[in-house]
């Protein structure tokens, strides 16, 4: 029998993994044989998605991580490399926005936060996994941006800014990486049913289904289908790509 994926026994960080996107990226790779690290700024949430693996046969583990403090970031690595041995796979899905705002209205404390939260992030989670994959030559990067930073966001200057750096990351590192058998690449994630989203704006959810050929928006699977690959061989020939599972709302990225 052919194998498609060939990620059973890698190991894989999931930055904000305790709800939503994050964990259902993490549940679907460690259905896969993946190693998983579930991080979160969430102990008790964080703490369940790991159960929830382990309960289903896979094997994971649990870091505290808030994405803003690099303290915390290099030692969510240190922790993933103590318990697995590696990192061979990060996910930066970790980051997020806050409901509808006028730009003048963003103080620079806001903007310098969902900088930090979104973009910072990624940049400091990828230098401290890109030591362990240049020695090794080979690694798989996704990073989460979403579809505002490509399609106009919807009075979000701060976040939509911070989502679209997250694409340039994605397309300088993903020539760095090269060299060295590291693939990265990046998913404009499209409104998807999570707790944030939820939680944010999601009554205006029912005015964007008609603009979604599919017909609906997306759940966390969706996103997490498009990881799989990715993240697998199937995609080693692919770097510095926007990835976009989005219902076909947005064609030709
Ligand atoms: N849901 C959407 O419609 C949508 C659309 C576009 C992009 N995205 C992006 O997808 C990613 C996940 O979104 P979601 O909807 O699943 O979010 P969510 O709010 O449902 O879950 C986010 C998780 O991140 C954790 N978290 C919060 N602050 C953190 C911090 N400082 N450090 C570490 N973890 C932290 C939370 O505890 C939570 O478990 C985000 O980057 C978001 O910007 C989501």
């Amino acid at each position: 029998m052919k194998d498609y994926l060939k990620i059973a026994g890698k190991t894989a960080i999931i930055t904000g993994s305790g709800r939503g996107i994050g964990r259902g990226i993490a549940v679907a790779l460690a259905s896969y044989g993946v190693r998983v690290m579930v991080s979160d700024i969430n102990d008790e949430t964080g703490n369940q998605v790991k159960e929830e693996i382990l309960a289903a046969g896979g094997q994971a583990e649990y870091c505290h991580c808030d994405i803003c403090k690099v303290e915390e970031i290099r030692h969510l690595v240190a922790e993933t490399v103590k318990s697995f041995g590696t990192v061979d796979i990060l996910v930066n899905n970790g980051g997020g926005g806050e409901p509808p705002c006028d730009f003048d209205t963003i103080t620079e404390e806001r903007w310098e936060h969902y900088i930090r939260f979104n973009l910072s992030s990624a940049f400091f989670m990828i230098q401290e996994v890109f030591p362990f994959m240049k020695e090794q030559r080979s690694g798989k990067i996704v990073n989460i941006s979403s579809g505002y930073a490509i399609g106009g966001g919807d009075q979000c200057a701060h976040y939509a800014s911070a989502k679209a750096g997250v694409i340039g990351l994605t397309t300088s590192i993903a020539k760095e990486g090269a060299p060295y058998g590291i693939n990265v690449n990046v998913i404009p994630v499209p409104t998807t049913d999570t707790p944030g989203l939820r939680e944010a704006d999601f009554e205006l959810v029912a005015d964007e289904i008609p603009l979604i050929p599919l017909g609906r928006i997306a759940v966390p699977e969706d996103i997490a289908n498009t990881v799989l690959f990715l993240v697998s061989e199937a995609a080693d020939y692919v770097t510095g790509q926007i990835v976009a599972p989005n219902g076909g709302k947005r064609m030709l990225v």
